[in-house]
């Protein structure tokens, strides 16, 4: 384990529930960073996936860098040594002509000090991207008869019966922990999630406009891509509702998931790279959605895995729901799912 456990954990639950834009202020993301010397000329935004991605690529926890009194301070060797790292990927850039050519992943590889020995086969990491072999034409495949297929796999017209839905189980993490869990869903686009953490609520919502969360740090707004990510996670129904995420998908190819074959779609994505979608060719069913952030330094990898679907009320619902990105991974498993009970609108504001 590279990690230290008890450093992982509070970690990761930050990572969980908070933009790093908040870690380290007190509040709303409205104050500018302290001491930017690298960054000059970046958003907040900008300048947290940059910190995810130097996170992810050395393997380290935030506190590798940061003295955490002060987010600011440049008292670790480490944050200093970070700053002339970022300075020489730049210049080795320039003379490469591409401005992501060469980044710290390409020599550290999930370790702070990188090596020059090569890996065993088995060692080797893991790849970002799910690999798509290409469909020829003949092959007659079109974008909406899947996206059509999907709707009626998952229920189809059963889901105008369906108002509310209340999900029951837990949520497991790579920490490892494990933590109960209560998801809550209004028709079209309502949405609540609450963990508890040695007891303590940790909640998300999403009322039809506002994103937000909740914990023991107090609660803000959600912007850039978690509002998009809460947004597509507060879909009642996503097959009813996947043409206004993704209103222009085209065929991309066929992949292979857990032994399942899929057929990929793919549709430009908000500030990223494509995203893909893989529909099991036998179910009809979404197995997969792949995007990825282009963070200042590098590309941030994310995935989201439906798996485990049963039948309730009429619609088809995946009972565990996975989310992976460069340093962890959630999984939402389910046990109980009741649909059209009360719920009041105040469930889901902040
Ligand atoms: C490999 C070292 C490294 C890691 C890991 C790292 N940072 Fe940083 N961080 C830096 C450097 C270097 C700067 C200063 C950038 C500059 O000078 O433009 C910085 C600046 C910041 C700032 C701005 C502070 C201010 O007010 O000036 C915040 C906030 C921050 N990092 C948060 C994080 C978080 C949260 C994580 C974990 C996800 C993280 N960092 C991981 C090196 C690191
Ligand atoms: C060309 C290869 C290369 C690239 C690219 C690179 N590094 Fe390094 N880095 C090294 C090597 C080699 C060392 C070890 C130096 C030593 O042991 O004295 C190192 C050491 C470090 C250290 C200090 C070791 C520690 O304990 O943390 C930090 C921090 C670091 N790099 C951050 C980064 C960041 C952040 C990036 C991307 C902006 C980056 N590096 C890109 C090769 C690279």
């Amino acid at each position: 384990m590279r990690r230290m456990l008890a450093i992982a954990v509070c970690a990761g639950i930050v990572g969980l529930l908070a933009p790093l834009s908040t870690v380290g202020r007190t509040q709303q993301s409205t104050t500018t960073f302290k001491n930017i010397k690298v960054f000059d000329g970046l958003s907040d935004q900008q300048i947290d996936d940059a910190m995810m991605y130097m996170r992810a690529s050395l393997g380290v926890q935030c506190e590798h860098c940061h003295d955490d009194k002060d987010w600011s301070l440049d008292t670790k060797e480490e944050k200093r040594t970070a700053r002339e790292m970022i300075r020489m990927v730049r210049d080795l850039n320039r003379q490469l002509g591409d401005d992501l050519a060469v980044s710290c992943y390409t020599c550290h590889r999930g370790q702070s000090k990188p090596t020059t020995s090569v890996p065993l086969l088995t060692e080797r990491p893991a790849l970002a991207k799910t690999p798509v072999k290409p469909l020829p034409p003949s092959a007659g495949v079109a974008s909406d008869a899947i996206v059509q297929r999907y709707l009626e796999a998952s229920g189809g017209d059963a889901w105008s019966k369906l108002t509310t839905r209340v999900m029951k189980g837990r949520l497991v993490t790579s920490e490892p922990a494990v933590y109960p869990a209560e998801v809550s869903y209004k028709a079209p686009d309502k949405f609540h999630s609450r963990i508890l953490v040695s007891g303590e609520p940790y909640r998300k919502g999403f009322d039809g406009t506002r994103g937000w969360n909740s914990d023991n740090r107090g609660s803000h707004d959600a912007q850039g891509g978690e509002l998009e990510r809460l947004r597509r996670q507060a879909a009642f129904a996503l097959p009813v509702m996947l043409h206004t995420f993704y209103p222009a998908l085209t065929v991309d190819g066929e992949a292979v998931i857990a032994s399942e074959p899929a057929v990929v779609l793919s549709a430009p994505a908000k500030g990223g790279e494509r995203d893909r979608l893989f529909f099991s060719t036998r179910s009809g069913l979404l197995l997969r959605i792949e995007s990825a952030t282009v963070s200042p330094l590098g590309m941030l990898p994310r995935r989201w895995d439906y798996e485990d679907y049963r039948r309730v009320n009429g619609v088809r619902l995946p009972f565990k729901f996975r989310e992976t990105d460069a340093d962890y991974t959630y999984l939402w498993e389910f046990t109980e799912v009741r649909h059209n009970l009360p719920l009041d609108e105040t469930l889901f504001r902040r």
